[in-house]
């Protein structure tokens, strides 16, 4: 199945999700609707109320509930991107100009509080205890990620267990959570639970290594985002980490003093790319998250062939295929 089909099995869910987001906007503050709009207007995969939509459904689910807690995960999702682009002094998101470029970053930190919020009211909303408790320990792991990462900006010691720490935290987390929560709708098996929960987190760590990969090789326009951020912020990522490992002290150094200059300069970024490409780092990186990809793929094999575990599978190999 290509990626298109799987996003239009669920296309009209995709859209009541939509709606849902309006709704939850509708603030007597001005500011937080339209922040909330503009960030929510400009795109975005929905790569998570997807999973869980699609879990969901992969496990029998029938009901309304899955809407509203579609929009949970991409609240939380979109609030954690507001206050990322805070601490990471980013200038676009989805290919526009961030809410901190355009509002401030104290505008984005409490319309980031705000969808936090509305997203713990939907779900105490819901009712069941099991998904509140699930949600609030992914909201507490991705907050650890983030700090965490911050711990280790420009830390050229950083090896790749504390990295993979963070990108468990802040990122799979609440792949995995999405993916959890559908099966909990569906009345799964603790087995079939967990097998999503993993099958979400092997995504969601795969999904993590493409972005830091992307962040390096592709472009502004296509990605959306601006690129060469990580190491302009001293983020050190995967394909980073590789080349530092296997670097002459002299390259080390070459690279410590980039990290550290503060500012990135073109051919600055140019020459860290030289020696990631000397030493393989983004095809070190693309090849664990294609580990983690066929291992999300071959958890699914619980699970009867049909047509959503069929979008699932598509949607696992479109985390190392996008470009985007
Ligand atoms: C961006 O997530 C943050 C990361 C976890 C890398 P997405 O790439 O899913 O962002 P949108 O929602 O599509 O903009
Ligand atoms: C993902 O990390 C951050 C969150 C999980 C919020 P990045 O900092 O790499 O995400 P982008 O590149 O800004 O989207
Ligand atoms: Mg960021
Ligand atoms: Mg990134």
């Amino acid at each position: 199945m290509r990626i298109q089909e799987a996003y239009d099995i669920i296309k009209e869910d995709l859209k009541n999700v939509d709606l849902e987001f309006k709704k939850n906007l509708d603030s007597g503050v001005y500011l937080i609707k339209k922040v909330g709009e503009y960030i929510l207007n400009n795109g975005g995969k929905r790569l998570r109320p997807s999973l869980l939509v699609l879990s969901a459904k992969l496990c029998g689910y029938q009901g309304n509930r899955h809407i509203p807690l579609a929009a949970v995960v991409e609240f939380v999702h979109t609030a954690t991107l507001l206050h990322d682009d805070v601490v990471d002094n980013a200038s676009m998101r989805r290919g526009k100009a961030s809410a901190n470029t355009l509002w401030g970053k104290g505008a984005s930190i409490l319309i980031g509080d705000f969808l936090f919020s509305k997203s713990f009211y939907l779900t105490v909303a819901d009712g069941d205890l099991d998904i509140l408790k699930i949600l609030s320990r992914t909201t507490t792991l991705m907050a650890e990620g983030e700090v965490l990462q911050l711990l280790k900006g420009s830390n050229i010691e950083t090896t790749e267990k504390d990295y993979l720490t963070v990108v468990i935290n802040k990122t799979a987390s609440l792949i995995s959570a999405a993916c959890q929560i559908g099966a909990i709708l569906g009345k799964a098996s603790m087995e079939k639970q967990k097998t999503l929960a993993r099958y979400g987190m092997d995504m969601g760590i795969a999904f993590q290594l493409v972005d830091d990969c992307l962040d390096y090789t592709s472009n502004n326009e296509e990605l959306g985002k601006a690129i060469g951020n990580d190491l302009k912020e001293g983020k050190i990522t995967l394909p980073l980490i590789c080349t530092i490992k296997n670097a002459t002290s002299v390259e080390k150094k070459e690279i410590l003093a980039v990290i550290e200059s503060g500012d990135l300069k073109d051919a600055q970024l140019a020459s860290v790319i030289n020696l990631i490409n000397k030493y393989k780092g983004i095809d070190y990186a693309l090849n664990i998250a294609r580990r983690h990809v066929e291992s999300a793929k071959t958890s699914l094999n619980i699970f009867e062939p049909n047509i959503e575990r069929a979008a699932l599978i598509a949607l696992a190999d479109y985390v190392v295929e996008r470009t985007y």
